[in-house]
């Protein structure tokens, strides 16, 4: 079965069991700081599964695609991948357990005729936050798996939550058992040895659990479930690696014809990271120097440096992009209404790193006379950090490089500078959240500054009541979702543009403040989710018209704006309106 044959017949089923059919979101999540990229199937659902009602009902269904890049290193290997595809069901407080627990046997076992004997299920043992899970343990049993085939294991198996806070549960996970000998006489679905290998995962999620660890019920219980489409497709395929099946073979086959030497890993790591940057750039990503440009900068320049390695001409790279397309576009056929601006951002960041590497390499020179000089033994952290850094010079090219010469790299110092480094990017990223700034210059602060105005404008012209529920910032115009329940009259909105442009007229002074959460709270600040931001905030205030917490950049005086125009008011979702505004100067 291929994998579009996979992912057809599982939201077919799905739908005949009336669930709606949703489509993907894009990888790049519009107003979620928490994270840089679309990693699972439930993000883009999150306010939904806290409670807010989903307009296409309690039942839905839908494949997404995601980027992870937490193990981009392990890339090369037989099972890692940065992009894959999630399919996955939910009910919004509808079934629960039984039924979620029935499907997914059905599905496996009649849809996809997998034999029972093959699948092994793990449930939540239970610990002193949530009991143990023996409702599901006895679902199981129930629907006709094998009690032999059914393990207890605690929360780092069997709890889900995406990152450190938020909706989350006790889950049940399958496994596929790929007849591989067991490794031990305690061989088991945890154990990693790839005799079971995980295919689906169904998520009880009943909890919150707080940015201080603290657990608490929620609402409306609910269900998320995933399932790897590639690791599926594989596995119904007989194949031992995702790289074996029609997602991948041909574009391995054609880097096995062009490289001067074979080397499966750099076959592979091309493979995944052209396919994954390919997918990013197609929903908008570019490469740059911070967050999920800095991600989607590393694949393309992990890419090329495996390309080099193969002794493959850069000149190919753009019959890689075409083949991959023919590859992928029956699943995505967005890749082909894409194709120019695809190859366009991919061959100039390749011609990029390219003349970096030149540098980085001229860099690297003068770091090891010196080192030389100094008779030290090995190079420093820091050089690799700042090759990496300001070079884009990859840990491993500098550790070649070094070895060359008789000389090894303190890779545990690059590390921590690292990590360091990541940490600030992530904190930089939660900082933006409010204006979902994709880049920070002149225009796109003056949009940030006028959709504070908005906010506070709109509590007055139509309801004390309306918050903000999103916005979206970019060079030429804002968007700005709030909660709303009615369509805005001509009225309303003529109050609302003549109210922020008479803000705009006073040349009322932009002004922060920080201060400890608690206090800004008291102060009647306005703020989007509070538990997104760190103990200590900024403050911005507009005037005494507005006050919200807020990571900034604003502009210093609203006389900077222009004139405010209200070009569009529609439905963004049930209960939330979208406004679309520009400034025109
Ligand atoms: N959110 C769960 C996961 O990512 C189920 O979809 O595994």
């Amino acid at each position: 079965m291929k994998a579009i044959d996979i992912r057809n017949k599982y939201l077919n089923f799905f739908k005949n069991r009336e669930h709606s059919v949703l489509p993907s979101a894009p990888l790049i999540p519009e107003n979620d700081p928490s994270v840089l990229f679309t990693t699972a199937g439930m993000q883009p659902l999150v306010p939904y599964l806290l409670g807010e009602k989903h307009p296409a009902g309690t039942r839905l269904t839908d494949y997404q695609k995601c980027v992870r890049t937490v193990d981009i290193e392990e890339v090369g290997d037989n099972r890692h991948l940065t992009y894959f595809e999630m399919l996955g069901n939910w009910s919004l407080g509808d079934y629960f357990k039984k039924e979620s627990i029935k499907m997914s046997f059905d599905f496996l076992t009649k849809e996809l005729e997998i034999p029972v004997e093959k699948l092994s299920v793990t449930v939540f043992a239970g610990d002193e936050d949530a009991p143990r899970d023996e409702e599901s343990a006895s679902i199981w049993k129930e629907v006709g798996m094998p009690e032999q085939h059914i393990y207890y294991f605690g929360k780092e198996d069997n709890w889900w939550i995406a990152g450190e806070e938020g909706p989350c549960g006790p889950d049940t996970e399958m496994f596929y058992d790929t007849g591989k000998e067991p490794c031990s006489e305690h061989c088991n679905p945890s154990c990693g040895c790839g005799k079971y290998v995980e295919i689906w995962n169904n998520v009880f999620m009943e909890y919150y659990k707080t940015k201080q660890g603290k657990y608490s019920k929620l609402k409306q219980k609910n269900v998320d479930t995933g399932l790897g489409l590639e690791r599926m497709t594989m596995l119904l395929q007989g194949k031992e690696t995702p790289y074996d099946t029609e997602l991948f073979a041909k574009v391995m086959e054609k880097l096995t014809q062009l490289a001067k030497c074979d080397n499966i890993t750099s076959r592979r790591i091309v493979a995944e990271h052209l396919r994954s940057s390919m997918m990013i750039i197609c929903d908008g990503g570019r490469p740059s120097n911070v967050e999920r440009g800095y991600v989607l900068r590393r694949l393309i320049r992990r890419m090329t440096r495996h390309l080099n390695k193969l002794g493959i001409d850069l000149n190919e790279l753009p019959n890689l992009i075409e083949l991959n397309i023919e590859i992928l576009k029956e699943l995505y056929p967005e890749l082909e209404k894409n194709k120019e601006t695809i190859k366009q951002v991919l061959i100039e960041e390749k011609d990029k790193f390219m003349k970096t590497l030149h540098h980085g390499e001229k860099e690297f020179e003068k770091a090891m006379n010196k080192i030389k000089q100094e008779n030290m033994q090995k190079v420093e952290g820091q050089v690799v950090f700042r090759l990496y850094d300001t070079y884009g010079f990859p840990p491993e090219v500098t550790s070649d490089l070094a070895q060359e010469q008789g000389y090894c790299i303190d890779m545990e110092e690059f590390q921590k500078l690292y990590k360091e480094h990541q940490e600030k990017s992530r904190m930089g990223s939660e900082q933006k959240f409010k204006g979902g700034l994709a880049d920070q210059n002149e225009e796109t602060i003056c949009y940030h500054t006028a959709t504070h105005l908005l906010n506070a404008a709109l509590k007055i012209t139509v309801d004390k009541n309306v918050h903000q529920k999103g916005s979206n910032i970019t060079q030429e115009r804002m968007r700005f979702d709030f909660s709303c329940d009615h369509k805005l009259t001509q009225e309303e909105i003529q109050k609302t543009e003549a109210l922020v442009n008479e803000w705009i007229q006073q040349a009322l002074p932009v002004t922060q403040e920080e201060m400890k959460k608690e206090e800004a709270i008291k102060t009647g600040a306005e703020c989007m989710f509070i538990e997104k931001y760190p103990d200590i905030v900024t403050v911005y205030s507009i005037g005494d018209v507005s006050k919200e917490l807020c990571g900034g950049p604003h502009v210093k005086n609203t006389s900077e704006l222009g004139i405010f125009k209200i070009k569009k008011e529609e439905a963004s979702s049930a209960g939330v309106r979208r406004i679309k505004a520009v400034l025109i100067k």
